[in-house]
């Protein structure tokens, strides 16, 4: 399968446990493409965890140093790229992601209380997910914005990450 011949970025987003990295490393590896995982960009670009930037900048440092691993991740062609469940929340970012050509964004949609359980069934350190009460809030205040700005919504609730990928593909 080949991606639309006019895209070179597909771009997933939605919150923690939409399965932006595990979906996103199967449609890379169905169309051939590279996948790239904006927090371990940051990662590397940063040689410290989430956890630790987190800990030792604050989350206002932390979503500064998100947006140049941003726009340093669109820089590349023919990748997937999983974005962090809260890259949406910074305007600059959205802006950046819509003026980006050849970009397609797709949103992995699931009601919270799905995305907390696969959370919570996963070993990833996640500072956002300490307080399950704020998680919620965060969640309720960022659905609209990955809602508008994606050209398109995928539900993943009662799919498997294949069948997903499928829909997705279909869906282009
Ligand atoms: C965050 C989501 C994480 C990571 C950081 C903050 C958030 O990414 O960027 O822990 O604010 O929702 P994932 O959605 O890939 O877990």
């Amino acid at each position: 399968t080949q991606a639309p011949a006019h895209l070179k970025r597909l771009v997933l987003t939605g919150f923690m446990g939409a399965g932006k990295s595990t979906i996103g490393r199967l449609l890379a590896a169905r169309i051939g493409w590279n996948f790239l995982d904006l927090d371990a960009h940051l990662e590397a670009r940063t040689n410290a965890t989430i956890p630790q930037l987190f800990e030792q900048q604050g989350e206002a440092r932390f979503r500064r140093l998100e947006s140049t691993a941003l726009a340093s991740a669109l820089g590349y062609s023919n990748i997937v790229l999983a974005l962090g469940g809260g890259t949406p929340e910074d305007l600059t970012n959205r802006l950046l992601l819509e003026q980006t050509p050849a970009t397609f964004t797709i949103f992995l949609d699931a009601p919270f209380p799905t995305l907390f359980d696969r959370c919570m069934l996963q070993d990833i350190a996640r500072p956002v997910l300490e307080d399950p009460a704020a998680a919620q809030l965060r969640f309720e205040r960022r659905h609209p914005l990955y809602r508008r700005m994606a050209a398109l919504t995928i539900p993943t609730a009662d799919q498997t990450p294949a069948q997903t990928v499928e829909a997705l593909l279909l869906a282009l």
